[in-house]
C-alpha cells in the first residue's frame, strides 16, 4: 500500500548548503498522495474537539484548508510578517536556517476556542511554537499540532510535547 513518503522528495542544499529540503509539492501534486495526507491527518485528529484549524504559511495553508473542510470548521492563516491586512499580533522565532516572524489577525480567534495547528513539516519546532504563542495570546487553546513530516533529529516534537502539546505526524 502506498505511503505519504512515496510522494515526498528530498532536495539537497536548499535553501542553503547542507540542508536536505523535504519537498511536499510532489505529494500535493498527486491526487492519491494528497488524499493519503489529508485522510491520514483527519484520522490522527479523530475524537478531538476542534473548533477551527490554523495553518502556518505556506504549506500549512494547503493542508489546513483541506483539513478544515473535512473537519467542518473554518480556517485561520498564520502568516509571515507584513502579509495580513488587518490589525495583527506578531511573534519572532528561529528556524533551522535563519530567523523569521509570523503574525495572526488579533480578532481571528476568541477565548476558549479549540484550535488544530497545521503545517507540512516539524523541524526545530520554532515555527509551530511561535504559532502556538500567537493562538494562546488570543486566549484560544491548541488541542493538537499536526504535520506530515516530523524531522525527529531536530527536536521539534520534544519541544512541543515538553510544552504540553499533542503532536501528530504521518512520517519521519
Ligand atoms: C518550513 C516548514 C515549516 C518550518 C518548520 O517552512 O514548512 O513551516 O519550516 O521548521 P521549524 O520546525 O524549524 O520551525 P519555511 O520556514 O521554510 O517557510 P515557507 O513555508 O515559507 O517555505
Ligand atoms: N523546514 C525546516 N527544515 C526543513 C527541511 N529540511 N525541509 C523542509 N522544510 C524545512
Amino acid at each position: 500500500m502506498a505511503h505519504v513518503t512515496d510522494y515526498i522528495r528530498t532536495i539537497p542544499d536548499f535553501p542553503h548548503e547542507g540542508i536536505l529540503f523535504r519537498d511536499v509539492t510532489t505529494l500535493f501534486a498527486d491526487r492519491d498522495g494528497l488524499r493519503l495526507a489529508i485522510e491520514g491527518l483527519v484520522e490522527a485528529c479523530e475524537g478531538l474537539q476542534i473548533d477551527t484549524v490554523a495553518g502556518l504559511e505556506a504549506r500549512g495553508f494547503i493542508l489546513g484548508g483541506a483539513l478544515a473542510d473535512r473537519l467542518g470548521t473554518g480556517f485561520v492563516p498564520i502568516r509571515k510578517k507584513g502579509k495580513l491586512p488587518g490589525r495583527t499580533i506578531g511573534q519572532s522565532y528561529k528556524l533551522e536556517y535563519g530567523e523569521a516572524e509570523v503574525e495572526l489577525h488579533d480578532d481571528a480567534l476568541h477565548q476558549g476556542q479549540k484550535v488544530l495547528l497545521v503545517d507540512d513539516l516539524l523541524a526545530t519546532g520554532g515555527t509551530a511554537e511561535a504559532g502556538i504563542k500567537l493562538i494562546e495570546r488570543l486566549g484560544a487553546e491548541v488541542v493538537a499540532c499536526a504535520f506530515i513530516i516530523d524531522l525527529k533529529d531536530l527536536g521539534g516534537r520534544k519541544l512541543l510535547e515538553g510544552l504540553g502539546h499533542r503532536v501528530e505526524a504521518l512520517c519521519a
